[in-house]
């Protein structure tokens, strides 16, 4: 039986593939602080351990166990990998590390592919993870050892519908106006997370993924409005929609939550290596929809404070900026107090 073992597994990526391995009939065991609650029950057969990434502790335990594949998705830093390709290399046949879009370069070019160049910036999120993918590679060269990374973007499904569906269809299902702060024509191509873990189930133990990256996001690239028009079709409500340019409140982050600048990711290396299908953006979003009208606390109306004045179309002035700043400094004892008890 195929044993694989997977660093994380309890947030939403993760949980969707332990229930992916088990469907396939793998034995499945898998490594985190206990700290993230699963979704859902975690199917009795996952054999569970528990330590920390960020002092290493607990991972012995986890590589008592040989490892047909490791799929590492709590992975951020060179220094959580090194223990892992130092210490446990020969524990484990076939490494997956999942990576980032963040890890290229801004602006990146339409479309970015496996080669597209990257940031080495220690300290942030992309750069940590380039810095990550170099010291696995190195030492995948040097050792001939089987590794694949994956580099992706925008997932979103059940269990997380991600920022830009919930926030699009929590207002829909509130009749709110659809706020779109817009800095022009910028394209997105999202990804559902069942083509994803498809991805990193077919990989596993694959060899022609060997030495491989790949970036993974869905076919279909969209600009916010499309987006949301998507989002409308599918629930079926009146679509009310307020477009502004973000120039005109510099520095406020209100409505869609969309990239900065286009991201594209091809995925032809992984459609042709893997066989993946994407699954159509549209019958994705209808999924997640689905999803979040089964578990309607993830679609109750948020109203953020800034709204009545882009609505309106008034400036924010710097002093009530500041008020909000000191508010909200005020305020986060007591809330921090108030979700304790
Ligand atoms: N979602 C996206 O759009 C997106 C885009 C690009 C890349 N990614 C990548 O996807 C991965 C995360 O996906 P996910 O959150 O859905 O995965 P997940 O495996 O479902 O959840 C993250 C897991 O990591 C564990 N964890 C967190 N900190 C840890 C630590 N210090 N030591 C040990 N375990 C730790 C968490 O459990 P505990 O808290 O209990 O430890 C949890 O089980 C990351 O590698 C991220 O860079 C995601």
């Amino acid at each position: 039986m195929t044993k694989i073992g997977i660093l994380g597994g309890t947030r939403f990526i993760g949980f969707h593939l332990v229930k992916a391995a088990l469907q396939k009939g793998w034995s499945v065991s898998i490594f985190n602080r206990g700290i993230t609650k699963p979704p859902e029950k975690l199917p009795k057969e996952v054999e569970q351990f528990h330590g920390n990434r960020n002092n290493g502790r607990g991972l012995k335990n986890f590589f008592k166990n040989d490892y047909d594949a490791v799929i590492d998705l709590s992975g951020h830093t060179p220094a959580h990998v090194k223990p892992i390709v130092e210490l446990f290399r020969k524990k484990i046949g076939h490494y997956i590390f999942c990576s980032t879009s963040y890890v290229y370069q801004t602006p990146p070019p339409v479309p970015i592919d496996e080669n597209s160049p990257r940031t080495f910036a220690p300290g942030t999120y992309g750069g940590d993870k380039a810095l990550a993918e170099e010291l696995i590679f190195d030492i995948a060269k040097k050792e001939n050892w089987p590794v694949t990374v994956f580099r992706l973007q925008g997932v979103f499904g059940e269990y997380d519908a991600g920022a830009q569906a919930s926030y699009v269809f929590r207002r829909l299902k509130n009749n709110l106006p659809v706020i779109l702060m817009t800095k022009g024509d910028i394209l997105f191509n999202p990804l559902y997370v069942s083509d994803l873990v498809d991805a990193f189930v077919k990989a596993a133990n694959n060899e022609i993924s060997y030495g491989k990256v790949y970036t993974i996001a869905g076919d279909d690239a969209v600009y916010m409005i499309d987006f949301v028009k998507r989002c409308k079709k599918i629930v079926g409500t009146e679509l009310r929609t307020k477009i502004v340019m973000e120039s005109s409140y510099l520095g406020t982050k209100i409505g869609v939550p969309w990239p900065d600048y286009s991201l594209v990711l091809n995925n032809n290396a992984v459609k042709n290596d893997l066989g993946i299908n994407f699954t159509p953006l549209d019958d994705a979003l209808s999924q997640t929809w689905k999803w979040l009208c089964e578990n309607p606390k993830y679609l109750r109306p948020i109203v953020e404070r800034e709204e009545k004045y882009v609505l309106q179309n008034k400036p924010i002035s710097n002093f009530r900026r500041k008020l909000w700043r000191i508010g909200d400094k005020i305020k986060r004892p007591f809330s921090f107090l108030m979700r304790r008890f």
